[in-house]
């Protein structure tokens, strides 16, 4: 959902410019290197495509004070989707981008790569999905003295029973992913979807 190499540069400018109340946005990882990690093994794009909403993330510089966050994939052309990101920011207008997410190696499906417009690409893992419930997305970068790490728990619905909840973090936790770090985000009737999904015939994507 976002862009860690990009992420990594501004951090890098970030530690050098920013005093440590600031800093503390990038919370400093407990760990020293990022995690070895496995990504879904017969990962299948096409049943992954659609929309997802965010039900947990580990806070990012990119998604500060957003809610309602939404993610809609579409097969484009084979091995990459179209990836739009939706979200209310916190004065309550709508923001979106669009990028695409392309399967860099048929070893290793449930890695993606995410461009957006302007920026450098960024990992996108799918440590877990079971395409009707749950996904379990992580990345991570080192920058300096620092590990960057982002994960989504994603659902199909707005909201997430505790049981699959428990399978989708154990995701992370199988490979020592701190899950303690993840923050609920708003979903539900507060929040404002636009564009629908499935997109009216008007909407461009
Ligand atoms: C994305 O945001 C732009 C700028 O606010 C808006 O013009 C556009 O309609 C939005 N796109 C979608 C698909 O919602």
């Amino acid at each position: 959902m976002l862009n860690t190499r990009f992420i990594t540069t501004l951090l890098a400018v970030a530690i050098i410019f920013v005093s440590g109340t600031h800093a503390a946005v990038f919370r400093r990882s407990s760990r020293a290197t990022c995690p070895q990690v496995t990504t879904k093994p017969d990962f299948n794009y096409i049943p992954y495509a659609g929309l997802w909403y965010e039900i947990e993330r580990f806070e990012n510089v990119f998604q500060q004070g957003t809610s309602c966050e939404r993610a809609i994939y579409e097969e484009i052309s084979v091995g990459v989707v179209s990836v739009l990101n939706t979200a209310v920011l916190a004065d309550g207008s709508l923001t979106n981008i669009t990028g695409s997410a392309t399967a860099i190696s048929p070893d290793e499906p449930g890695h993606l790569i995410v461009s957006f417009p302007g920026r450098p690409d960024g990992d996108y893992l799918v440590l877990d999905t079971d395409y009707t419930n749950y996904a379990s997305v992580y990345s991570c970068d080192v920058a300096g003295a620092f590990v960057l790490e982002y994960a989504w728990l994603l659902g199909r619905e707005q909201t997430m029973t505790q049981e699959v909840m428990d399978v989708a973090l154990s995701k992370f936790t199988q490979f020592g992913v701190d899950v303690s770090q993840f923050q609920l985000t708003t979903q539900g009737e507060t929040c404002v979807y636009y564009p629908e999904y499935p997109f009216p015939p008007s909407v461009s994507k």
